[in-house]
């Protein structure tokens, strides 16, 4: 495409004034820089719709190793006052994301630009957190978003060190996490991830908005969410999530599928526990059409066992399907939980999600992070649900869930600041997405 009709499609695009174009050097220090005269050896950034100013910026790229880390068209500060659609459109919100490279997050990021997660008058910074070994993939995803012309995309910014990426972080999505090696030891995988997590706990404490909502989807999840809020004690604990909605799409998919009604006459399911094979997909509260479960499915062997061990082993079957674990619906139930907590639950439903158990009404231990049904008013908190009933099974269930999220927290004493960690877990303990 030529230049100047570059120019032309991205006025048109954002029909915006622009005020200055904002940067970075070195990945720390913010500057100003005016539209400059061409200089040798620049690259041309983007053009503006101004009275003022109808030239082309430049911004000067002489040493390669100083790169800004917004990105391209990114990088113009556009005034969004100046623009029709702000009339209606709400202020713009941060949002981090780590493992921006990965697989999920490319699912994730083009739902979050697109306006189905916050809404289409819900304009958004995209801040991607990536490796050192993944920056150049993190520049191909970031142009694949410059190249979408998402309107309500205005800022996108890549970068490898926390603590610049989760600045000013109202939403902070945790993607990123080593996947288990071949003969690391569950422990080991907890250690290694579990210092990533606190590192993100201290970086979000530090620079984030103190109002930051965490979704930690990087597995071992629920340790990794409790690791994180662990250390980042000026946020709330409540904040903190830990991604069971997957979990609770699977069980809602299979008893839709043995009751033959469509998915969306499935409600009030709960994933209880851990995102891991001993979590507990309760069918005893579940309702089909409105009617408890155990009225529409009689089999109770089925749900007790297949459908239970179904949901608990879903991930794992999945890698083995795909050679990888699942990415897309793992995006899309990222896009549910948010979404859930950002628009009111429907009048006697809920959602699951995995959240501090501090003063929670089922007797669950406190200090982990459990899932539990939740609902919510739309204004990004939540209450957990009070009126829900429990039988031997269920109660059983959620025990050995508890005792593995107990061992795992004691696993790792080291990083929450709870003193030495000892190791006890349980040998059956897995994610998924090891069977
Ligand atoms: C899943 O549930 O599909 C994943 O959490 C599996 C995994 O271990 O990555």
């Amino acid at each position: 495409m030529a230049v100047a009709d570059l120019y032309t499609k991205i006025n048109l695009q954002y029909s915006s004034k622009l005020s200055y174009v904002s940067t970075r050097l070195s990945y720390s220090r913010r500057v100003s820089l005016r539209p400059l005269p061409q200089p040798h050896n620049s690259r041309i950034c983007c053009s503006v719709t101004s009275k003022e100013a109808q030239a082309p910026v430049f911004v000067n790229t002489e040493d390669p190793k100083k790169k800004p880390d917004c990105y391209g068209v990114f990088c113009l500060t556009y005034d969004l006052t100046a623009e029709e659609e702000t009339k209606t459109w709400k202020k713009l919100i941060n949002i981090a994301v780590s493992g921006a490279a990965g697989m999920i997050s490319n699912h994730l990021l083009f739902k979050l630009a697109s306006g189905e997660v916050f809404g289409p008058d819900q304009p958004i910074a995209l801040k991607l957190l990536g490796s050192e070994r993944s920056l150049q993939a993190l520049e191909g995803v970031a142009m694949e978003l410059e190249d979408s012309l998402f309107p309500l995309l205005r800022e996108v910014s890549i970068g490898i060190d926390s603590y610049e990426v989760f600045q000013d972080a109202d939403w902070a999505l945790l993607i990123g996490a080593k996947p288990r090696g071949p003969g690391m030891e569950r422990a080991d995988l907890l250690d290694i991830n579990g210092q990533i997590f606190a590192e993100q706990g201290k970086a979000l404490n530090a620079v984030a908005s103190q109002n930051v909502k965490v979704i930690v989807v990087g597995n071992p999840c629920n340790t990794n969410a409790l690791i994180c809020l662990k250390n980042a004690p000026n946020i709330p604990a409540k904040n903190f999530h830990a991604l069971t909605r997957l979990d609770e799409n699977r069980a809602k998919c299979q008893l839709a599928l043995k009751a033959g009604v469509f998915y969306d006459k499935v409600s009030n399911v709960t994933i209880w526990g851990n995102h891991s094979t001993t979590q507990v997909p309760d069918f005893l509260n579940a309702k089909i059409n409105g009617i408890p479960v155990k009225e529409v499915i009689k089999d109770t062997k089925w749900l007790e066992e297949e459908f239970t061990e179904m949901v608990q082993k879903r991930g794992g079957v999945l890698i083995k399907k795909w050679g990888r674990s699942s990415a897309a619906s793992t995006s899309v139930s990222i896009v549910d939980a948010i979404r859930s907590l950002v628009t009111p639950t429907p009048e006697g439903d809920w959602f699951s999600s995995g959240v501090y158990t501090a003063g929670n009404p089922y007797g669950i231990e406190e200090g982990i992070v459990f899932s539990m049904p939740c609902r919510s008013k739309g204004d990004g908190d939540y209450e957990l649900v009070k009126d829900v009933i429990f039988d031997d099974f269920l109660r059983s269930r959620i025990k050995k869930t508890e005792a593995e999220l107990l061992a795992e927290k004691r696993c790792v004493a080291h990083l929450t600041g709870e003193g030495i960690a000892v190791c006890d877990l349980p040998g059956d303990t897995m994610l998924p997405g090891e069977m």
